[in-house]
């Protein structure tokens, strides 16, 4: 009942994807997904050449079931990830991007058998990208964790489906069985979720910023600019309500700050920081004091997201968040989704 392209294609047991997220999908939240029948992701689009490798190692050790791994081209060292993801294409089943590499990389991918899965937020996007050479999309509706589009998954999702001929799997909103039944009846090959595997026991994100996610309700986690100049879904909390109160200069000043501990945490010089901020907003219209901050929303991710100081970081999210009241372990959280789905399916079918 629930074997689709997805499941054929990506070889796992279940059309559910645990999508990645900087610092949390781990190699132990993605061997949990694997393990658990469903496909996950490596968020190596905040990691370094050396640290993903290591990351796609500790998963190769642990299993020999295939995975996938999420980069961006206009994060640093792209070009050495793309080497290394093609080293290990015997397990590395697909990738996933937002910003996506040239056709001819592409090319390169489909050549040594890995997928190519995007995530588009509109059906431009998800049409330049099967032009592109991908093989499936992911398509997050505005309802979705991080960076996010404008229009909602259920909108969203049938104008993709119609526009493109590869398996489309829906992202943004998703958490259960119902969710994943009513993807598969709009045509969907499966689901793709972020913010519900964040809230599992092996997400390693620490307690305190898991309460916090807990506690918001739907209204409390909406989309700003503020951060870095893209629209990105969030839980309300003090930092953020301090960004939406700022003006260009106080922008910059928290930008400056922000950078100079960012340059503390990891090393990278304000130079390496700035050109990085740089690529990353060239095509948007972001005033200095959002570029500034853009090239520090790393460190304000890592305060809530790794060291568990939920008041003075920022907390991506989607707005299922707020129907989110548990901690399962994965397999729990998959088990269920898939015998709620199959539930519905089948009252659907004989009434
Ligand atoms: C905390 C967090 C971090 C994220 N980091 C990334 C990332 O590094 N790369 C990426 O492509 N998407 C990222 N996303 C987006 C998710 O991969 C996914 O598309 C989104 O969460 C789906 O919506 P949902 O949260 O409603 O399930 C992130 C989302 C969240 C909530």
């Amino acid at each position: 009942m629930l074997t689709t392209a997805l499941t054929e294609k990506l070889g796992c047991k279940y059309p559910i994807i645990q999508t990645a997220m900087g610092w949390i999908a781990d190699p132990r939240l993605v061997l949990a997904t694997t393990e658990a029948g469903g496909f996950g992701f490596l968020a190596g689009a905040v990691m370094k050449p050396d640290e993903l490798e290591e990351a796609i190692l500790a998963v190769k050790a642990e299993t020999d079931q295939c995975f996938g791994v999420n980069f961006h081209m206009f994060q640093p060292s792209a070009t050495e990830i793309v080497e290394i993801i093609l080293k290990h294409v015997d397990q590395v089943q697909a990738i996933s991007y937002g910003r996506g590499p040239d056709a001819a990389t592409i090319k390169r991918f489909k050549d040594a058998g890995v997928l190519c899965v995007p995530t588009v937020g509109a059906v431009k996007h998800a049409v330049k990208a099967v032009a592109q050479g991908a093989d499936m999309v992911v398509i997050q509706g505005s309802e979705g964790g991080g960076h996010t589009g404008t229009v909602p998954t259920t909108l969203l999702l049938p104008q993709v489906i119609d526009a493109v001929d590869v398996p489309v799997i829906a992202a943004g909103g998703f958490r259960d069985g119902r969710g994943l039944a009513a993807a598969l009846a709009f045509g969907a090959a499966g689901i793709a979720m972020g913010t519900r595997f964040l809230l599992t026991q092996e997400s390693p994100v620490p307690m305190e910023t898991k309460d916090r996610y807990l506690s918001a309700n739907v209204n409390q986690i909406p989309v700003s600019k503020q951060v870095d100049g893209m629209p990105q879904r969030m839980v309300m909390n003090e930092v953020l309500e301090d960004l939406e109160g700022a003006s260009k200069v106080g922008l910059l000043l928290r930008g400056i700050k922000n950078g100079w501990a960012f340059k503390k945490l990891t090393g990278t010089s304000v130079v390496a920081m700035l050109k990085s901020a740089w690529t990353m907003s060239r095509k948007t219209d972001m005033n200095i004091g959002q570029t500034m901050m853009s090239g520090s929303a790393p460190v304000l991710i890592q305060r809530a997201m790794v060291q568990g100081k939920p008041d003075e970081g920022i907390l991506p999210s989607g707005q299922v968040a707020g129907l989110i009241e548990d901690i399962p372990t994965v397999n729990d959280l998959i088990s269920k989704i898939v015998s709620e789905a199959k539930g519905r399916l089948t009252a659907i079918a004989t009434k």
